[in-house]
């Protein structure tokens, strides 16, 4: 089987064995991408070395090559898309898609921004527990008469609670008008579908899917404007004011600030709430659900490793050799159930290197937040059903996390 095949009926692991039986990496031709997935070629990838990072904007089958580096002649690019990404392409002056000294450099502004905001729980907490009291508002019965051992109502806890609350919290952070964080869904799934699939889009949807994107960009620009308007007294005291900041300083030049505004606004949200919305599911499923408890000692670092195993990010792009180089995809997973990982060391949800993830002490934050505010309010709830799972080539997600409510 090969890997499009795995990753289109959802079960990505299926490939794994036959990567690691080839020494951890494989060409596969079909995507004409490098895949890695042993232990210690992952962390070389993720650690720079040989490799660089991706403009992870650009989406792979744009640039697909053959295995002696040909244009892969399998894929027909529609010419528009370029001219609808603009100079939008290769998404300048984002760390994500930045090494070297430059990515140095700006990673420490975002980096300050971010960290400037700090963990605030309190406002998590009032965040979550807001959404929390909605969830009974949105639960639906599903019979009359109570089924046996099963409550007579049932809930999805992804769409009305876990994705709403982890919007809310990046809306926040970030200081998005209502307008824009009402767009922020739909562009996540824009990036994902244009960006990571495991088929390319059809020719003639290629030159749209690339517009709704650019869309988020124009929304970015207006907010890092609306800031550029204010006095340095007036500027808010949230991520995007600190950007704003770090620009009048000179640290940042403006098309910088707003590559990285719309940077955050896609790498904070989903990838958060379909992490959690995955754990919980497991843990759920696996009977741990009703054993948790979250004044324990030990509850924060449970989650902590739940988010790390079940992680909605499975895999990530880099590129081999330089940055014009054939694409690669880490296989996070894979690695981290590969024959020579060492003992005790997983890669986390952000892996180690260069790139690590800037977000993940609010992410798992976030995650012993909304799992312990779930635990709490709603006590003993029972799966209900069975979501589709689906993947593309950087995440995985479930349709529903729907349970049972138990009263
Ligand atoms: C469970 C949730 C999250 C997951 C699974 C996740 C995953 C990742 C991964 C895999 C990378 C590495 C990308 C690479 O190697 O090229 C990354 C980078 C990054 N993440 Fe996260 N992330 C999460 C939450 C967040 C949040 C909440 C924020 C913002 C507050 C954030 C901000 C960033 C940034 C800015 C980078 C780029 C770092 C750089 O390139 O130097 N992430 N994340």
């Amino acid at each position: 089987m090969s890997y499009r095949e795995a990753v289109l009926q959802g079960t990505p692991e299926e490939f794994y064995p036959e990567v690691w039986a080839h020494g951890g990496e494989i060409f596969d031709p079909e995507l004409g991408v490098h895949l890695l997935g042993s232990y210690n070629k992952a962390r070389e990838a993720l650690g720079g070395k040989g490799y660089l990072a991706d403009a992870s904007i650009i989406p792979w089958w744009l640039n697909s090559q053959t295995e002696d580096g040909q244009k892969n002649p399998a894929i027909a690019v529609n010419p528009e898309v370029f001219d609808a990404l603009g100079p939008f392409f290769g998404y300048p002056g984002a760390i994500v898609s930045q090494d070297g000294s430059k990515h140095r450099q700006l990673r420490t502004h975002v980096s300050s921004a971010i960290h400037k905001v700090g963990q605030d729980t309190e406002t998590i907490d009032r965040i979550i527990e807001t959404r929390l009291l909605k969830l009974d508002e949105m639960a639906r019965p599903v019979g009359s008469v109570a089924l046996d051992g099963v409550g007579p109502q049932v809930v999805d806890l992804q769409a009305a609670f876990i994705r709403p609350a982890a919007l809310d919290l990046l809306a926040h952070r970030l200081g998005l008008p209502d307008d824009m964080k009402a767009e922020v869904h739909a562009s996540t799934e824009a990036q994902a579908q244009f960006t990571w699939p495991h088929t390319p889009p059809p020719y003639e949807d290629q030159p749209g899917m690339a517009r709704d994107l650019v869309g988020m960009l124009e929304y970015c620009k207006e907010l890092v404007a609306t800031y550029n308007g204010m006095s340095d007294e007036q500027l808010p005291k949230d991520i995007t004011g600190h950007l704003v900041r770090a620009g009048r300083e000179g640290h940042m030049q403006e098309h910088e600030v707003v590559a990285n505004l719309f940077g955050l606004v896609h790498a904070g949200y989903i990838t958060s709430a379909g992490t959690i919305t995955r754990l919980t599911d497991a843990l759920l499923r696996s009977g741990r659900w009703s054993a948790l408890d979250p004044d324990s000692p030990i509850f924060a670092q449970q989650v902590e490793d739940g988010m790390n195993e079940y992680t909605s990010v499975h895999g990530w792009m880099r590129r081999k050799g330089g940055p014009d180089g054939p694409h690669a995809i880490v296989l996070i997973e894979a690695a981290n159930q590969a024959p020579d990982r060492q003992e005790g060391k997983p890669l986390t949800f952000s892996p180690l290197g260069p790139h690590r993830c800037l977000g993940e002490a609010d992410a798992i934050n976030t995650g012993i937040a909304m799992i312990g505010g779930l635990r709490r309010a709603l006590g003993d709830i029972r799966p209900y059903g069975n979501p589709e799972r689906t993947t593309d080539l950087a995440f995985r997600e479930q349709s529903d996390l729907t349970v049972a409510l138990v009263r």
